[in-house]
């Protein structure tokens, strides 16, 4: 049974591919290579053993799709490709509403085209609305996103689910990500930004191999045990894991469902940064500076629905995240 996966060149995606192999499903792939390497792929199939067939396209390109979708006949489709870069999607709204929800569109029409129902989505928990209370629940209110990007997340969570409720072949799962990092744990393949890493753990281990002075922490005045902000990392691989379990979930019902993928527990920004340092051995120096805007203080997942229904639970420690970002890292200094 052959599964789709667009974008998975990408941090995220490349992991999922990883763990699909290892459950017995074959892996096509579709990337254009803005934002990711093919290398990326190369590393998956060394890793596997298994050919992952990959295609240079633009997902809203339907033409392309349809050729792929011919060849591929696959039975199920994840969606990974998408720009995520909260800062610039403030810079460049139109780009990252035509890029995320073109592609987006494209793949549902072809999907119905070929009669192909399951899809599952790399959504976020940007979607939550910042008055949502932690623990984050699926019941949580949504919306009142505060960038361009969390609100490409949120209309594609409508569009699939409005696409599924109007078409009973399709099987729609919503994933909504809390912090993914990590990599996984041979160090072939990891987080590769472009440029200046938004997010910390990048911006962690390109401190420690040198590449940059010192982090930045931003702000010590939240309302928190030490005064940073909380955030539930998750380990990628356990991402990627809860990826096959939702799709067998996908596989075996229809309608649209949604599930929080995090690990339900909160860590600091210092918490992290001394994490690392234990498990590197490498001094993280820090600054404290304002808080950046849009952050809030404390964001963490109720994780039990997906326990509960897709016998899905993360199982990685905050260590062992901090020790194989940091291998991926030092083993590929400059990325791919
Ligand atoms: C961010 C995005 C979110 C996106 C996610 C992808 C915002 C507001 N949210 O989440 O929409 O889905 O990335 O992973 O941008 N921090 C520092 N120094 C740094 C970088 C981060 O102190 O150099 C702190 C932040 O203030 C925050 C925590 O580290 O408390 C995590 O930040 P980050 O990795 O950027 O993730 P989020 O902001 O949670």
């Amino acid at each position: 049974m052959t599964i789709l996966l667009t974008g998975a060149a990408g941090y995220i995606g490349s992991h999922t591919a990883i763990a699909l192999a290892e459950a017995g499903y074959d892996v096509a792939i579709v990337d254009d290579f803005s934002n990711s390497s093919p290398e990326a792929v190369r590393r998956c199939e060394e890793l596997t053993g298994k050919k992952m067939p990959l295609y240079e396209a633009d997902v809203s390109d339907k033409e392309a799709l349809r050729k792929i979708f011919a060849e591929v006949k696959p039975a199920a489709v994840m969606h990974f490709a998408g720009f995520k870069a909260v800062g610039e999607s403030v810079a460049k709204p139109l780009m990252y509403y035509r890029n995320n929800l073109d592609t987006t569109l494209s793949l549902l029409e072809v999907m119905a085209e070929f009669g192909v129902g399951p899809f599952i989505f790399s959504s976020s928990a940007t979607v939550y609305g910042a008055k949502a209370k932690v623990p984050y629940t699926e019941e949580s209110e949504t919306g009142g996103c505060t960038n361009p990007y969390g609100w490409t997340k949120f209309m594609i969570e409508q569009i699939a689910s409005g696409a599924a409720k109007a078409d009973s072949n399709m099987s729609v799962v919503l994933l909504r990500y809390f912090n993914p990092v990590g990599a996984h744990p041979s160090g072939r393949i990891g987080e590769n930004p472009s440029g200046i890493p938004n997010n910390l753990m990048p911006y962690i281990t390109q401190v420690a191999v040198g590449r940059l002075p010192h982090l930045n922490v931003f702000g010590n005045d939240y309302d928190t045990p030490d005064g940073t902000g909380v955030r539930d990392y998750i380990h990628v691989v356990d991402l990627a894991e809860g990826h096959v379990a939702a799709l067998k979930y996908a596989l075996g019902h229809k309608g649209t469902e949604v599930f929080n993928l995090g690990t339900g527990h909160g860590v600091s920004v210092l918490e992290l940064v001394h994490a690392f340092e234990r498990a590197s051995g490498v001094k993280i120096p820090y600054e404290i500076t304002p808080r950046r805007p849009g952050d809030l203080a404390s964001v963490y997942a109720d994780c039990s629905k997906a326990e509960r229904v897709l016998g899905w639970k993360a199982a990685r420690t905050v260590d062992e995240m901090c020790a194989d970002s940091w291998r991926w890292q030092k083993n590929n200094p400059q990325g791919y």
